[in-house]
C-alpha cells in the first residue's frame, strides 16, 4: 500500500535520507487519515444517534468525564512527542555530515548554480557526483537568497549571501536528478534549475578529468546553442529581439552598440568575449550592470562556442 502510494505521490528516492523522510511523511499521512475518519465518523454517528426527536426533547445536563478527558489529553501528547523526536532524529540525520564526505563548493547567483570540485574542476548548472559516496555541499550566494532543492533527494536548503550553509547526502539512485531553486529570487527564478548526475565511480572520474567536455564532437555554433541554454544565458538574453534583463542576441554581432557612457563600439569577437568575462566593462545603454562574470567558469572552447553562437543570431 505504502509503496504504491509513494510511487503516486513521491518522486523516486535518490538518497538514503529520502527513505527516512518518506517513512515519517507516510506515518503522518496515515495518522491524519485515521483521525480524520475517526472524527468524521463519530460526528456523523452522533448527529444521527442524538438527533432531536420531538419539539420538547431536552438534552440532559452533562458535566464531564475525567477518564475520557485524560485519554484525549495524554494520547495526543504521546503521539505529538513521538512525532517530535522522530522528526528531530530525521533532521539531525540531514544536518550532520559524516567526516569523510567529499566537499563541493556551491555558489548561487542570478540565475545560475556554480559548482567547484576538490580538484578545481568547475561546472555550471550541472553537478556530477559519484554513486554511494557521501557528498557535502558548502553553499553561498553572490546576490540574493536562493534555495537548493532536489525533490528526489528530499533535501532543501537556503543559500544565503555573506554566509555558508551546508547540505550533505549519499546518492543511491544513478541517473539524472533535477535541481531547482526554491526561493523566489527575481525574474529568472523559474529558470534557475540544474541537473545532478549520479554516476558510477569511473564515469564520475572520467568527467572530472575532462571537466565534462560535453561539446567535444560538436560544431562550435551548435555547442554554443547548448551552452546558451545550460549556462543560464537564456534567462536574460532573448534570440528574437525581445527585451530581457540583458540585450537580445538578435542582430547584435557586426553592428555598432551604444554603451551606457555614450561610447559606441563595434560588436566583434573581442567585444562578445569581454562581455562574457568582464560584463561590467562595456554595459549597453539602457541596461543595468547586473550580469555576473563568467571568468574562470567557462573553458576557452566554450567561450569560443558562445561567440560563434552570438555571431549566428542575425
Ligand atoms: Cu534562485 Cu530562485
Amino acid at each position: 500500500m505504502t509503496s504504491w502510494l509513494r510511487s503516486v505521490l513521491m518522486p523516486v528516492q535518490g538518497t538514503s535520507y529520502a527513505g527516512s523522510v518518506d517513512h515519517l511523511y507516510f506515518f503522518l499521512l496515515y495518522l491524519s487519515a485515521f483521525f480524520f475518519l475517526l472524527i468524521a465518523g463519530l460526528l456523523a454517528f452522533f448527529v444521527i444517534r442524538y438527533r432531536r426527536r420531538s419539539a420538547d426533547d431536552r438534552t440532559p445536563h452533562i458535566t464531564h468525564h475525567a477518564g475520557l478527558e485524560a485519554a484525549w489529553t495524554i494520547i495526543p501528547l504521546v503521539i505529538a512527542l513521538g512525532i517530535f523526536f522522530w522528526g528531530f532524529r530525521t533532521y539531525m540525520e540531514a544536518a550532520v555530515s559524516p567526516g569523510d564526505a567529499m566537499e563541493i563548493q556551491v555558489t548561487a547567483k542570478k540565475w545560475v548554480w556554480q559548482f567547484e570540485y576538490p580538484n578545481g574542476t568547475r561546472s555550471l548548472n550541472e553537478l556530477h557526483i559519484p554513486l554511494g559516496k557521501p557528498v557535502r555541499l558548502v553553499m553561498t550566494s553572490e546576490d540574493v537568497i536562493h534555495s537548493f532543492y532536489v525533490p528526489t533527494f528530499r533535501l532543501k536548503q537556503d543559500v544565503v549571501p555573506d554566509t555558508y550553509t551546508q547540505l550533505w547526502f549519499q546518492p543511491t539512485e544513478p541517473g539524472m536528478h533535477r535541481l531547482l531553486c526554491a526561493e523566489y529570487c527575481g525574474k529568472g527564478h523559474s529558470d534557475m534549475g540544474g541537473k545532478i548526475f549520479v554516476d558510477d565511480e569511473k564515469k564520475y572520474n572520467d568527467w572530472l578529468e575532462t571537466g565534462g567536455d560535453e561539446g567535444k564532437n560538436m560544431p562550435l555554433v551548435q555547442f554554443g546553442a547548448l551552452l546558451y541554454a545550460s549556462r543560464g544565458c537564456q534567462t536574460c538574453h532573448s534570440l528574437d529581439g525581445a527585451r530581457g534583463d540583458g540585450p537580445s542576441f538578435k542582430g547584435v554581432f557586426g553592428h555598432p552598440v551604444t554603451l551606457q557612457d555614450g561610447r559606441t563600439v563595434l560588436a566583434d569577437e573581442n567585444y562578445v568575449r569581454e562581455s562574457i568575462l568582464q560584463p561590467q566593462a562595456k554595459v549597453v545603454a539602457g541596461f543595468d550592470p547586473i550580469m555576473p562574470t563568467f571568468q574562470g567558469m567557462l573553458r576557452e572552447r566554450e567561450i569560443g562556442a558562445l561567440v560563434e553562437f552570438v555571431k549566428a543570431q542575425k
